[in-house]
């Protein structure tokens, strides 16, 4: 718990540092919020059942349908653009392996009712404020970015209709994990031609944002877009951090455009975090659409870096005193103490029960406190406690007054 509340304090302090708010939402939502019919991994991993009163109900999956079922709910009197975080628990019915569990903790940014590229580079700033706060520079992680437009306005070009397109870019999410073979027969089975299929292959090679502006031009709004976010994220010094990747267009049916994943640069763990803009998801619930994007980085993958990279900190209890009765009739006197300096704000462990010297001495090394202090009978006589500095190894006896 200790490494996790230092994990999610960063979480916390990047988001405040951006002006952002927290959330809450509940754990349970109707299975009909994520009943979604592209294909998507994440509609077949659910934690659903049926309560006492026949509902269909799920352990939430991932945190944004209940975030935009709530502003869905209060769209009128909501101040936008609207900066929101929360650290969810959220539940996948997954094949565990490394990085992936079946419970964990997502920390997610969304900005509602802001439409450019600004909101993009606020979040990919906020996750860069992260990982400077936890240790990790440019050389250890990066961020790919690509533009679900790109790819949209490719295989328009060739034909391929808008209602194939979700479908498609779920089915090239998956492309590292399952074998070329298996892919292409996914995408021949949604009715795209050999042709069709090479030209999605040669457009996600494409790593290099200045062919794309050579190639498609930059009036090309998926291009335009994507220089937009470049030249921003120069205006913030975090270019370092980014790369373009055609590749990435993320497993989520509802991104529209910018879509994003921090990667380790190692190439050994799944993505970091992932995210990007979706503008249209209102509209799927019944409502009139606000642009959206937002990010979700679990606690899995980069706690996994972290002990790669051997950047776990040592994290003290937290505990500044130990207050030890050297004898049971000393009891009353050590709770008097302790009484004493909590009042004054200290952290005060008390030693409940009766223990020998040897053992307090190593209890306070394991708990890093940072002063013991002694209730003796001889200096309790004269209204006197000893106090043993932990760090720097040196007694005093002080006055109780003093306390
Ligand atoms: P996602 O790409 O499904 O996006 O997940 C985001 C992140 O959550 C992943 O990159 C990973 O860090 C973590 N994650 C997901 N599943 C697991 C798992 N089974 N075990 C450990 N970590 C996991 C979403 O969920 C979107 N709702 C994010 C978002 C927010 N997009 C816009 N706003």
């Amino acid at each position: 718990m200790r490494v996790r509340n230092w994990l999610f304090d960063n979480f916390k302090a990047a988001a405040n540092s951006f002006g952002f708010e927290e959330y809450d939402a509940p754990i349970l939502e109707t299975e009909e919020l994520y009943t979604r019919k592209q294909g998507e991994e994440i509609t077949q991993q659910l934690y659903n059942f049926e309560d006492k009163g026949e509902r269909k109900v799920t352990l939430r999956p991932e945190m944004t349908p209940s975030l935009a079922r709530m502003v869905l709910a209060k769209a009128n009197t909501l101040p936008m653009p609207l900066k929101w975080y929360s650290i969810p628990q959220c539940w996948r019915y997954e094949r565990m392996q490394r990085g992936r569990l079946r419970e964990h903790y997502q920390w997610n940014m969304d900005i509602w009712g802001s439409d450019g590229a600004e909101a993009e580079v606020e979040l990919l700033c906020a996750i860069v404020n992260f990982f400077e706060r936890i240790g990790i520079n440019s050389s250890q992680v990066g961020i790919r970015v690509n533009n679900r437009k790109l790819l949209q306005y490719v295989l328009e070009s060739a034909g391929i209709n808008e209602e194939q397109f979700t479908p498609v870019c779920i089915i090239i999410d998956k492309m590292d994990k399952i074998p070329q073979e298996v892919i292409e027969e996914q995408l021949s089975s949604l009715g795209l031609t050999s042709e069709n299929i090479k030209l999605i292959q040669s457009t996600l090679s494409l790593k290099d944002l200045k062919s794309i502006n050579e190639t498609l031009g930059n009036e090309n709004p998926a291009v335009n877009e994507l220089n937009q976010v470049w030249e921003l994220a120069e205006n913030y010094g975090i270019t370092e951090w980014i790369e373009f990747d055609a590749s990435v267009v993320r497993g989520l049916s509802y991104y529209t455009g910018t879509v994003f994943e921090a990667f380790d640069k190692s190439g050994t763990l799944r993505a970091i975090c992932g995210g990007g803009r979706y503008d249209t998801l209102l509209s799927t619930f019944g409502g009139s659409d606000i642009p959206a994007c937002g990010f979700g980085f679990g606690d899995v993958v980069i706690m996994e870096l972290l002990s790669d990279l051997d950047l776990i900190p040592e994290l003290p209890s937290g505990v500044d005193d130990i207050v030890f009765a050297m004898n049971e009739d000393l009891r009353e006197a050590a709770m008097q103490v302790a009484n004493k300096l909590r009042k004054n704000g200290r952290s005060v462990d008390l030693i409940l029960n009766e223990r020998k010297m040897k053992w307090v001495f190593k209890h306070a090394e394991r708990s890093q406190a940072k002063t013991l202090v002694m209730i003796t009978p001889n200096e309790w006589e004269q209204g006197k406690v000893r106090i043993k500095n932990l760090e720097n190894k040196t007694e005093i006896d002080i006055d109780l007054e003093e306390i």
